[in-house]
């Protein structure tokens, strides 16, 4: 089987809720892995839970659990946020599943046995709640640290350490020889410079079982288990492995009956991933320590690291102690899943910060999804009904051009990740759309006998222009593609962006049911009864 489009996120700590930052990213990625889905690649998306180390053992022994127990209550929330969240992933992974483990233990097997991983005494500063040693340099002029890394304590260790240094100047090559592999480019100048700076240090990848026992044992080594970063970036390949990816299997000399064995399922080809998604704090571990575990184990490098900036509320750090938080969930029960999709991606390009406001989303809700897109098929659809029994009149290709150039922005955008442009692009075919509506009047030349042919020529270019709608919206909002087309008495999909071609709708073709997509939210209900005379 040829290898398939791999697109990852972050795996997420099971420390605490899944919050609105958790459903950002996921839904960026699903955006991606539909846009390419319906542009004819086979994709494998890929997410799950990160669940090891200080921060679940702590937040487990605050509630009493066992940290097993404690991480299936929160897997299985996370998971349930996965299909709130409409995600089309392929596959969940835990990090305290076996499958996963057996990848772990593979891979510090073989760098073991390299000479890549070595034993030495360490003593340092340790910041408990980061699950980090600082150096000198983390020191303010004042000779404290910030109080963002919590109680910080001298501790002298024998650690196990991963050769890291070595490999500075292949990794500041790769980059500079590959502009793609970081994104957007002040990420990659980031990385650059931050490699250019500084001399890299070896990792310390163990932690002693007597300071954390949460975490998956050393192979090699009983006294101690692995440092949690070192273990939750292997996810990325121990997905594969236990889908059969042949390229990680043979780099690991994993034989068929090695666990985890392959499903019985035929092998997937997945790796080396095409895109990992990752949030702006954890660029280091992707594209400083990830590229050298990678070269270690003699694996090819990911295609790019896109990453993306943070969430605020209302300007303020999100904070579960001050309540300051926006709940993903609570968001999609109120408004719906594919609101909730549209405004974060539309919000917030892939990149900056960003800032959420309850203002600023009904907003948009209303301006772009209500009076935009669901006025603009409602009226569409309803006036085919009503001047044409919800058939299909000769066909017109008055608004193609328009629509076709729209359509080719929007495939070069998803192309590229850039979804914030992509919906900009399918705004514009909205917006044209409405506006032929106003221009054409056909509540006008509906009065008229003599211009009837002119309202079936506009009559057909609304209802072929939302289904082209339809389909470039499917990735972003997919339930709401699916309505449109099924408005449209559609029986196909509109998960294939070949569909954008123009003069779908064929003559004859009778639409279906029609619904508001977006209802407004902001006006009171009207008044339907006269009221009493009193
Ligand atoms: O970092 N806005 O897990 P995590 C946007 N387990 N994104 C945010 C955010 C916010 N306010 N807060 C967090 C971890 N994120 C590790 C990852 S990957 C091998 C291991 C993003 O639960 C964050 O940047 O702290 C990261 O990409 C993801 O959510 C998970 O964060
Ligand atoms: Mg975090």
């Amino acid at each position: 089987m040829s290898k398939m489009f791999y697109v990852t996120t972050a795996i997420d700590y099971v420390n605490g809720q899944p919050h609105l930052g958790h459903a950002y990213e996921k839904v960026v990625t699903d955006v991606i892995a539909r846009a390419h889905r319906s542009l004819g690649q086979a994709v494998f998306f890929l997410t799950g839970t990160d669940e090891h180390g200080q921060k679940v053992q702590q937040a487990a022994q605050a509630e009493g659990a066992t940290p097993q127990a404690y991480c299936d209550v929160l897997a299985a929330r996370f998971q349930a946020l996965t299909r709130k969240l409409d995600l089309a992933n392929d596959d969940f992974i835990r990090t305290t599943e076996p499958r996963h483990k057996a990848i772990v233990a593979a891979v510090l097997n073989k760098l073991h046995a390299q000479g890549d991983i070595y034993k030495a005494p360490y003593t340092g500063w340790y910041s408990g709640k980061e699950e980090t040693f600082l150096t000198e340099k983390d020191r303010r002029p004042d000779g404290t640290f910030d109080p963002f890394w919590g109680e910080v304590t001298q501790l002298v260790e024998e650690n196990w350490y991963f050769r890291m240094g070595r490999d500075q100047a292949w990794l500041v090559d790769f980059i500079e020889s590959h502009p793609d592999f970081v994104q957007p480019v002040y990420r990659r100048n980031e990385v650059l410079g931050f490699l250019r700076a500084e001399a890299l240090e070896d990792l310390c990848i163990s932690r002693p079982k007597a300071r954390l026992n949460w975490g998956i044992p050393l192979p090699f080594d009983a006294q101690y288990v692995n440092y949690v970063w070192f273990d939750a970036l292997v996810n990325y390949i121990s997905a594969a492995a236990a889908h059969g990816d042949p390229v990680v299997r043979a780099a690991l000399g994993l034989q068929p009956a090695d666990p985890p064995p392959a499903t019985s399922a035929p092998a997937l080809t997945l790796w080396p991933a095409d895109l990992h998604i990752v949030g702006k704090d954890i660029l280091r571990f992707h594209a400083v320590f990830w590229p050298i575990m990678l070269k270690a184990m003699g694996l090819p490098l990911p295609g790019k690291i896109l990453v993306h900036g943070w969430w605020q509320k209302d300007g303020e750090k999100m904070s579960k102690s001050t309540g300051n938080v926006v709940d993903p969930v609570a968001v999609i029960d109120d408004w719906g899943v594919d609101a909730f999709r549209y405004y974060v991606v539309r919000e917030l390009d892939i990149g900056p910060d960003g800032n959420w406001t309850d203002a600023g989303f009904a907003a948009r809700y209303h301006a772009e999804l209500a009076n935009g897109l669901g006025n603009l098929v409602n009226r569409s659809l309803s006036m085919l009904k009503r001047y044409r029994e919800g058939i299909v009149p000769a066909t017109s290709a008055e608004l193609a051009g328009e629509v076709s150039e729209a359509v080719a922005r929007v495939k070069a955008d998803l192309l590229d990740h850039r979804l914030q442009a992509a919906l900009e692009s399918i705004w514009s075919i909205v917006t044209r759309a409405n506006q032929y509506v106003d221009q054409t009047a056909p509540f006008k030349l509906a009065k008229d006998p003599g211009k009837a042919a002119r309202l079936d020529e506009v009559l057909y270019n609304l209802a072929e222009t939302c289904r082209v709608l339809a389909v470039l919206l499917w990735p972003f909002i997919p339930a709401t593609g699916e309505r449109i087309f099924g408005q449209l008495g559609l029986t196909g999909h509109p998960g294939r962006f070949t569909a954008t071609a123009w003069g779908g709708l064929t003559p004859g073709h009778r639409i279906g049911e029609v619904a508001p997509l977006f209802p407004r939210r902001d006006a009171p209900a009207r008044v339907l009864e006269p009221r009493n005379a009193s």
